[in-house]
């Protein structure tokens, strides 16, 4: 096949690609990640670059017009038609997301108790225990491997104690380089008990796991000291999955239609690898020291992380490939940990309630009190969870990317560059507002938008249905599709274009809002409780720890309790990993989580739609639900 050299700028990085692929396969190619919310369909309008030089094929579609006039193509249907040199400006790639990575000592012990744990035992899913073994002799001829076990069950039952042939055809050598003196590191699970490593002599460097949240958006990842429970380097960063869309959705479409589950399964492996190795660099230590790995994600990512086609979770009945996934050994995923070692992944409820919500629901304990409680995590899908000690109720209402900046025209995550938070003047209706990073805004991510809803409804630009007012004043101008406000001018925006809010955008949030307000009322009706029945609503996941409560009140978005009654937990599912990494007992109670609530598929019947259609006000049709909004 015929080839062509790409060279992408400013970067000045050279490719030598297929004649005909894309220009976003083109840059994927050249490790330029660039955002294509949509994975490459053509109608996010997100993928823009301009051609400097060469020819291409096709590049027409859902552009912004001011960018079409400057020049701009999209990358994913502009095919390769010789050399060329291609424009990809900063604000159109996917840079390090702010990846939520709390930076409380959870872990750490405080009055002789780890905090992480609550009421379960310290009791790793692995551990290091120092041998000294008797040499053999003539007549103690017993061979290397039962000396080690005749020393290993003074320490630990071993009835279900396996070794690989791996570390077996190290051990002779291992033992006689160390005099007899060795470490052995074991996976203690549940099912049985694994030798994943032998090393000569007595090592006191603690043994470590690794707990991992792998979010459609942003993955993490957090190296924990299996003996004291404390976090000692924590990483995160975008999921490189996003090359290939935004949501889930488009995510499985991808698998699908081009087998790329493998690719999928390749892409998170990397970026996981790639935040394994700088915590290795950081700590000094090799991977070949974590025995055990515990993995955290919603339904499609667990199946992709695994290698699992993730195809029918899309379709009708919405099936995923398991509930429970089976331990798998690292070597078997390419996972950067040791090879023989252990990884355990949570279980999931449904296709679209997975392995991270219930990770959530152990650490955040909702099972374990009488008060009723609301654990919501918001991102594309809005997933939540209802229930007490007695029972347990969870659904997933399809949002929309809207709160992670999908389907918006100036629509952002949460990255440098973007608007988290708007204030608006009701007198003079001038706009203050705050960028990540306090740089020149690039665009909105989800907290701005929130932000933004409330206070042009406050000022009386929308109504409250979303329509925008005929006002004249200098932040309303007529776009494409309509009217938009100016949140930011091009003289003091990153971009050198005004970034605004489109009425249709606004509308978008407004069924993004009213879609998850719809699964609190039905679960809620399905419980035949009234919303003041909910002593206390956790808000889990990076999105909500940027939430402004009182603004996510007001547009209807979340119930209308007391801000006491509200909590923020951060990263749930990665702390819920930590959790499972230091307590067999709590891995066994996440499956007994899994297995016990009652999942409630919203597609059926016709309760959502009603719920939802009331919902597309703001804050809602039935005021009497928002006492405290005018
Ligand atoms: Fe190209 Fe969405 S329009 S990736």
């Amino acid at each position: 096949m015929e080839k062509y050299s790409v060279v992408f700028l400013p970067d000045d990085i050279k490719v030598e690609v297929d004649a005909g692929i894309s220009l976003l396969e083109a840059a994927r190619q050249a490790g330029i990640h660039v955002k294509s919310t949509c994975g490459g369909k053509g109608t996010c309008g997100k993928c823009t670059v301009k051609v400097t030089e060469g020819k291409i094929s096709g590049g027409q579609g859902n552009i912004p017009k001011d960018l079409k006039e400057q020049g701009y193509i999209l990358a994913c249907n502009a095919m390769v038609e010789s050399d060329l040199s291609v424009e990809i400006p900063m604000e159109f790639r996917l840079h390090e997301h702010q990846v939520f990575l709390d930076d409380q000592q959870e872990g750490i012990v405080s009055e002789g108790k780890l905090d992480i744990l609550g009421d379960f035992p310290l009791n790793a899913l692995a551990k290091k225990i120092s041998l000294e073994l008797p040499p053999p002799t003539l007549t103690e001829n017993a061979s290397d491997y039962a000396r080690l076990i005749t020393e290993l069950k003074k320490h630990m039952a071993t009835e279900r104690l396996t070794v690989s042939n791996a570390v077996l055809k190290t051990l002779p050598d291992i033992l006689r380089a160390g005099d007899w003196k060795i470490t052995v590191t074991i996976a203690d699970l549940e099912e049985g008990q694994e030798i994943v490593r032998v090393t000569s002599g007595q090592d006191d460097a603690p043994a470590y796991g690794v707990a991992i949240d792998v979010g459609t958006t942003t993955i993490a990842v957090t190296l924990i000291d299996l003996s004291s429970g404390a976090v000692v380097a924590r990483q995160g960063t975008y999921n490189r999955q996003a090359d290939f869309g935004d949501d889930v959705i488009t995510r499985i479409v991808y698998a699908d239609e081009n087998n790329g589950t493998e690719k999928l399964q390749q892409v998170v492996m990397e970026t996981i690898n790639d935040l394994l190795n700088k915590i290795f660099e950081e700590q000094d230590i090799s991977m070949e020291e974590i025995p055990v790995a515990v993995v955290a994600g919603n339904t499609t990512m667990s199946q992709l992380f695994l290698g699992i086609s993730p195809k029918y979770i899309r379709l009708e009945p919405y099936i995923p490939a398991a509930s429970q996934y089976p331990i798998v050994k690292a070597k078997d995923l390419g996972l950067s940990i040791n090879p023989e070692g252990m990884v355990l992944s949570f279980p999931a409820v449904a296709s679209y309630v997975g392995g991270d919500i219930v990770s959530g629901t152990l650490v955040a304990e909702v099972a374990k009190h009488e008060e009723l409680t609301l654990f919501v995590d918001i991102g594309t899908n809005g997933e939540m969870v209802l229930g007490n000690q007695d029972w347990l109720m969870c659904c997933a209402c399809s949002a929309g990317p809207a709160f992670e900046g999908g389907g918006i025209a100036y629509g952002m995550r949460a990255m440098a560059g973007a608007i988290e938070r708007v204030a608006i003047d009701k007198e003079t209706y001038h706009v203050a507002y705050k960028t990540i990073g306090d740089t020149p805004p690039v665009g909105i991510c989800g907290s701005g938008l929130i932000d933004c809803l409330s206070k042009l409804r406050e000022a009386g630009i929308i109504d409250r249905s979303g329509k925008m007012q005929d006002l004249d004043i200098p932040g309303i101008k007529r776009g494409d599709d309509g009217p938009e406000f100016i949140l930011a001018f091009a003289a003091e925006s990153g971009i050198d274009q005004d970034i605004v809010i489109t009425e249709s955008d606004i509308k978008n949030l407004i069924r993004a809002k009213g879609a998850i307000f719809a699964g609190v009322r039905i679960m809620l009706s399905m419980a035949d409780m009234p919303i003041e029945a909910i002593d206390k609503i956790l808000i889990a996941g990076g999105f909500g720890n940027y939430l402004n409560v009182p603004d996510s009140v007001r547009i209807g978005l979340l119930p209308d309790l007391p801000a006491e009654k509200y909590e923020f937990i951060g990263n749930s599912s990665l702390k819920g990993a930590q959790l499972a990494l230091l307590s067999k007992e709590a891995f066994r109670y996440a499956e007994e989580i899994g297995r016990s609530m009652t999942y409630l598929e919203l597609s059926i019947g016709n309760a959502f739609m009603d719920e939802y259609v009331s919902a597309l006000f703001l804050p809602h049709t039935d005021f009497s639900l928002f006492p405290s909004v005018q």
